[in-house]
């Protein structure tokens, strides 16, 4: 069966097409992104007004790329939260029209769930249960995955998500938006440890908190300026200090809790996903790592990494092959 997928939580207007739960025969992202840049994060208002004028466009260009026209589509799926209430309308709306016009099943699935399921797109699948960490711009949690209609909260951030520390990092040593790239290149050519950063400790070992830990990069920043009076901003070499002692500690502090929570579940298969699992250092320390625990780690494709539809099309297959359908009153799920 072939899903069309339609992803508009955040900044992006996503189509894609997906076969079965799992080939990609297209993936269409547009993003508003250079017209937030100015205001270092996303504007809600900016991003709906893209989303409106782009939807159509690039939904017509994921089928014309998966050559199939809409009667060869036999289920839609959309995100329904959590995400933007104005942008996840756009998405929700169209995809309603289209279900309604072309008499097409309708699905909807939850975002950070579309991020989990990344791992089994163009990909053999991973055995059922496994524990899986989210890692976005918006989001970290850890997950117990029995099925992909079964999944449980094991822990979540009280405060910043990580996508989110590396973007505000990024935005106090002046690099601009978004910051996890920027903070991944920078922290190349730094010394990961030169500053002892350290990830606030939580109640739950499971839950997560990097609120800390940025003002701690932002208060390490302003006493190297203090003593060094002649400078009016950071050497390059500080910049990269900075970055990868920051990068290295948000690293090891979800890599812990993710290892521990295999441990606490008694399991030995982790997933990955969400706009951080791009992030080349995380990668090769969660192999490393995961090996040493014998656990078994898997990621996503990078791009898949990042906001796309076509984990919306798959996981919304899946989910269609296990009964589940959504009707025209379908509405945004914010939580
Ligand atoms: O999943 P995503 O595309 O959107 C949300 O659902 O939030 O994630 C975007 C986030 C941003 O905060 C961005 O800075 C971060 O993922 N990110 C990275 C990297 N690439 C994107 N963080 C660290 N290293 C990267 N290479
Ligand atoms: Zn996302």
């Amino acid at each position: 069966m072939n899903v069309l997928g339609i992803e508009t939580s955040c900044d992006e207007t996503a189509a894609a097409v997906v076969k079965d739960g799992k080939s990609i025969l297209s993936s269409v992202v547009s993003s508003s992104l250079k017209y937030h840049t100015k205001y270092g994060g996303v504007i809600p208002e900016i991003a709906f007004r893209m989303q409106l004028e782009t939807i159509t466009q690039v939904s017509d260009a994921a089928l014309r790329n998966a050559n199939l026209k809409l009667d060869k589509i036999g289920l839609v799926s959309v995100t329904s939260g959590p995400g933007l209430l104005g942008s996840l309308l756009v998405g929700i709306s169209f995809a309603k029209a289209l279900s309604l016009a072309k008499n097409i099943p309708l699905n909807s699935v939850n975002h950070l769930y579309g991020h989990i399921y990344a791992s089994f797109l163009d990909k053999s699948p991973v055995a059922l249960p496994f524990v899986s960490l989210v890692v976005s711009g918006g989001h970290t949690s850890l997950f117990y995955v029995k099925d992909f209609d079964k999944i449980s909260l094991l822990g979540s951030t009280h405060d910043d998500a990580c996508g989110e520390a590396f973007d505000k990092v990024a935005k106090i040593l002046g690099l601009g938006y978004p910051g996890g790239p920027i903070i991944e290149k920078f922290a190349r050519g730094g010394n990961p440890k030169k500053i002892r950063f350290k990830c606030s400790d939580t109640n739950n070992p499971l839950d997560f908190s990097f609120s800390g830990i940025k003002t701690a990069v932002l208060y390490y920043l302003q006493d190297e300026l203090r003593k060094n009076k002649k400078a009016k901003k950071p050497s390059l070499n500080l910049m990269r200090d900075i970055a990868a002692s920051f990068q290295e500690a948000a690293v090891k502090t979800l890599i812990n809790k993710s290892l521990l929570a295999c441990k606490l579940k008694g399991i030995r298969r982790l997933v990955v996903g969400g706009g951080v699992a791009a992030n080349n250092r995380l990668r090769d320390q969660f192999y490393d790592l995961a090996k040493a625990s014998r656990a078994q780690v898997y990621f996503p494709d990078k791009a898949l990494c990042m906001d796309n539809a076509a984990m919306v099309a798959g996981l919304g297959y899946r989910l269609f092959k296990k009964g589940h359908i959504s009707s025209l009153d379908l509405n945004v799920a914010l939580a």
